[in-house]
């Protein structure tokens, strides 16, 4: 059974989409295979890596047709497929909206891909709607960047957590909500994460408490992220060293995958021909 892991948050801008095209870049180099899902009708996913091989559909067909045949386009990463953002317009979101069964269609046809992938990563749009909803219930597991400022964070719980409220009920129809990891992203130094961390997880991040949890890993805010993003290559492989107080992205996207993943704890990325592109070292943070 692939493992279903929907990136979300009701907040825009957070990370979603580079924590998603990372987790997978990694997974992939872990000797996973990965299928990342663009659910964003901004097709910033779709654009983050190079295409090897494109699909003549994405999304789309996806759900509105019911097919998982020429939906599903390769990446230059071997081992991480993904399938496109080609929605434009939003229609789609007007079609799940309507049809009987639209946010359960996803995770219904999703789990027709069980035996050809191991990890299944769904990246969501900041905003509340069908298909986001649809992202949701397709998950056994959601996890959430959460902007390690206290306000924002309530703010965030308040917003995401209304949204899982509201898709309980979906439990009836054989789609329930999978429990959601949060994980504190673009920490900078500024910053005390463990203060941060603590308050999340107490009496005065009360609204949150046992319906969220967070993650011992924090992602610093560095310049690599954005680096990779420009040169379109995974996090780990742009920044596999640095000097400092602060992790590398190899040790920090690393951290978080054996979090997210125990069984995959023994394993140690591999990268063929590409050599990673190590940047000069930078000095503090972004
Ligand atoms: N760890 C990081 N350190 C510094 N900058 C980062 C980091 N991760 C992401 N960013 C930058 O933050 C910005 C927002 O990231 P991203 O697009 O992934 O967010 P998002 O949640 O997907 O946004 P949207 O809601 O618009 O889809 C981007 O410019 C990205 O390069
Ligand atoms: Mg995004």
């Amino acid at each position: 059974m692939a493992i279903k892991i929907t990136i979300t948050s009701t907040k825009g801008g957070v990370g979603k989409t580079t924590l998603t095209a990372n987790l997978a870049g990694l997974l992939a180099d872990l000797g996973q295979r990965v299928l990342a899902v663009d659910a964003d009708i901004q097709p910033t996913l779709s654009s983050f890596y190079h295409i090897q091989s494109r699909a003549p559909a994405g999304l789309m067909a996806l759900i509105s047709e019911a097919r998982t045949e020429g939906v599903i386009s390769t990446s230059t990463i071997p081992g991480l497929d993904i399938v496109l953002s080609d929605d434009p317009g939003g229609a789609l979101q007007n079609w799940i909206l309507h049809q009987p069964d639209g946010r359960v269609r996803l995770r219904h046809l999703l789990s027709g891909l069980d035996d050809a992938y191991d990890i299944i990563l769904i990246d969501t749009q900041g905003a509340v709607g069908p298909l986001q909803d649809a992202a949701v219930l397709a998950a056994d597991l959601l996890l959430s960047p959460i902007p390690p400022e206290i306000l924002s964070a309530r703010e965030f719980a308040r917003g995401t957590l209304g949204m899982l409220h509201r898709l309980q009920p979906m439990a009836f129809l054989g789609a329930p909500v999978g429990p959601l990891k949060g994980v504190i992203y673009r920490m900078d130094h500024t910053r005390d994460a463990r203060m941060i961390a603590r308050e999340l997880r107490q009496e005065s991040y009360a609204p949150s408490r046992g319906a969220i949890d967070i993650l011992d890993t924090i992602v610093p805010s560095t310049v690599a992220y954005r680096e990779a993003a420009t040169h379109r290559m995974p996090v780990h492989r742009w920044e596999a060293r640095r000097s400092g107080p602060t992790a590398s992205a190899l040790d920090t996207m690393t951290q978080l995958v054996h979090e997210l993943f125990p069984h995959l704890s023994d394993l140690t990325p591999s990268w063929g021909s590409e050599k990673p592109s190590i940047p000069h070292d930078k000095e503090g943070h972004s």
